[in-house]
């Protein structure tokens, strides 16, 4: 579970990026995350991430307090998510199997495993063929499904991604939305952020609507009155 308690984020220019934020995110939810440019979307994803920290407030993810989370830690706690984000970020000199691999040698994974795993995962993103090509090699869609691919070996228990489908056209965009849709009845839960209003009609998931640094709706949070 992620909980957001009272959280205010003010970065160093004086500017209010979040302001109050209270956010309940349980096991296994599918939840969009939307609001105008500038809204503090990816602050909030940032903060999740504990790439900042916030001026006030708590946060807690998995019932750890990243507040009190002690420095030598927080590699640890990051491998229990998964990031992709917009521009992709593949490694360039290197084919779609050694992107994939690297997460896992990182962190010490045996090559007879990666070799198991990561031709699994490349098949459950529908990459399976282009295994040696490039990023070059591939179009927006598949380079983005290699960096969802990238995020998910470890087998994260939260994927956080920030605008995945914000340089893919509408086909390629619907393609991987199913996939985190996919990956989500797994078991991940999942955050995306988006700008495709398009997209969130479509899914029918959770819509949080971000603006000026407040959540102004939560379409999830009306459940709680069926309590
Ligand atoms: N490093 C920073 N220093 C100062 N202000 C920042 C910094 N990063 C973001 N901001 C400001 O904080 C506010 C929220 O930014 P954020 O990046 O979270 O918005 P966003 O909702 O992700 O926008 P977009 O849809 O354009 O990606 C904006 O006013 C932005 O200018
Ligand atoms: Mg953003």
């Amino acid at each position: 579970m992620i909980e957001l308690k009272n959280v205010n984020k003010n970065y160093e220019n004086g500017t209010r990026a979040l302001r109050g934020i209270n956010l309940t995110i349980d096991d296994g939810e599918f939840v969009f995350v939307v609001g105008r440019s500038g809204s503090g979307k990816s602050t909030l994803i940032k903060l999740l991430l504990k790439e900042l920290e916030p001026t006030s407030g708590r946060i807690i993810v998995n019932d750890m307090d990243l507040g009190k989370m002690p420095r030598r830690y927080v590699p640890k706690y990051r491998r229990t998510l998964g990031v992709v984000f917009q521009d992709f970020r593949l490694l360039k000199d290197r084919s779609v199997f050694e992107n994939v691999a690297f997460a896992q040698r990182v962190v010490g994974v045996p090559y007879r495993r990666i070799k198991e795993s990561v031709p699994a995962m490349l098949r459950m993103v529908g990459l399976s063929a282009k295994y040696k090509s490039f990023p070059r090699q591939l179009s927006g869609g598949e380079q983005q499904r290699v960096a969802i691919a990238r995020a998910l070996i470890n087998r994260p228990e939260v994927l956080l991604a920030d605008e995945p489908t914000g340089n893919l056209d509408s086909y390629n965009a619907v393609e991987i939305m199913k996939l985190l849709e996919k990956i989500n009845r797994r078991g991940t839960t999942v955050i995306v952020v988006t700008h495709s209003q398009e997209m969130v009609e479509a899914m029918q998931k959770r819509v949080i609507t971000m603006d000026r640094g407040t959540i102004i709706d939560d379409t999830g949070a009306e459940v709680e009155w069926y309590d």
